[in-house]
């Protein structure tokens, strides 16, 4: 069987199976098995496959019927025009994150942007790519997952920004050493009722993908934590999901009542990105957190209602709900 053959019948095999690019995904399963590059195959179409390679294709295309996702087959994954080892440690970074980094690459050309926190780097893709295009920057990049760092290690190494991108390992803001100028997050924001039916979820991590009960618990959290970790006029970038924007947009507003905030979609038409400039000279949040001892407890957050509760209020709950806050601190 040659190449070419090996190709169309994986296309025939794998079509109808949900997978977005099928062309695409047996080219790079054949490359992997064949262990070539692009032009090579490209080049040698006629090439006759050996028993053992064939053997070796039909063994990726099962694994890929059952499944499980190509770049943990392959340890690879294009983002932003670079290649990120990938494992199932490890989120697969999503083409609509790409616009995450565009939006921040927006912001500094007319904002400096000094110091940079990535909060859920994962496998690192966002932050390399920012560390990349802006070379004078510090960047920290944070996760709660130590097997994550490990993954975004070794993508800092190959790409050659390990000395102005620092891994730090913690949750949320908490190991940022200082404020920054930009907090940029893609956190996980699947409903966690959703997470059974998504098909990637059996094979990426749960901490990568549950964003709680409405999908928002871990955007809100971090939210509520950036008014100390933001130099003044400091922005912060979120990607969110399908839906989300308005919970979002409100929650922040009753944070940052002078906060800027923006909204931009991807190319799909879905509200993606929020972005909050802080426009005041003082950390807004930190005269939030002295109305959490204010508050009086409602019950759970609800994000359909943010709009209607007082600023202390939207703290106070996530302060008050143990898997938001599991240390239980009050802010
Ligand atoms: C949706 S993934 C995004 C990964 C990567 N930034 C990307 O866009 O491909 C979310 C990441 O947040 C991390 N995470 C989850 N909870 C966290 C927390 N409380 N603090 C810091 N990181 C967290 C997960 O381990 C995961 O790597």
């Amino acid at each position: 069987m040659t190449i070419k053959q090996a190709l169309s019948r994986a296309r025939g095999i794998l079509a109808g199976n949900n997978i977005e690019d099928v062309p695409l995904e047996c080219e790079l399963l054949l490359r992997h098995a064949l262990k070539i590059s692009q032009t090579q195959l490209y080049l040698d179409l006629d090439y006759e496959l050996s028993p053992k390679q064939e053997d070796a294709f039909w063994r990726l295309i099962k694994r890929r019927l059952n499944g499980e996702p190509t770049a943990y087959i392959t340890g690879h994954r294009e983002f932003y025009g670079l290649d990120f080892y990938v494992d199932p440690h490890v989120l697969i970074p999503r083409p609509e994150s790409e616009l995450l980094v565009e939006t921040a690459l927006g912001l500094a050309q007319n904002h400096p942007l000094f110091t940079i926190a990535e909060i859920g780097t994962g496998c690192g893709a966002i932050a390399i790519s920012l560390a990349l295009s802006l070379p004078e920057a510090k960047i920290y990049a944070t996760d709660i997952s130590a097997a994550a760092l490990k993954v975004a290690l070794l993508n800092c190494q190959k790409h050659g920004v390990i000395d102005r991108l620092y891994l730090l390992q913690g949750d949320m803001l908490d190991p940022v050493p200082e404020p920054v100028d930009l907090i940029i997050a893609n956190l996980p924001y699947v409903e966690e009722s959703e997470l059974a039916q998504m098909s990637s979820a059996k094979f990426e991590p749960l901490l990568a993908l549950n964003g709680g009960s409405d999908g928002t618990e871990m955007i809100r959290k971090l939210c509520c934590q950036v008014g100390s970790k933001l130099r003044p006029g400091g922005c912060l970038l979120l990607e969110i999901g399908q839906g989300q924007r308005r919970a979002i947009t409100a929650f922040l507003h009753t944070l940052f009542p002078n906060g800027e905030i923006k909204v931009v979609p991807d190319l799909s038409s879905i509200d993606r990105v929020i972005s909050l400039s802080l426009t005041t000279s003082k950390p807004e949040l930190a005269n939030a957190q002295l109305s959490v001892q204010d508050y009086e407890p409602e019950g759970p957050f609800d994000a359909k209602k943010v709009g209607e509760t007082s600023r202390g209020a939207a703290i106070a709950a996530i302060a008050n709900n143990p898997r938001q806050n599991p240390q239980g601190n009050k802010g």
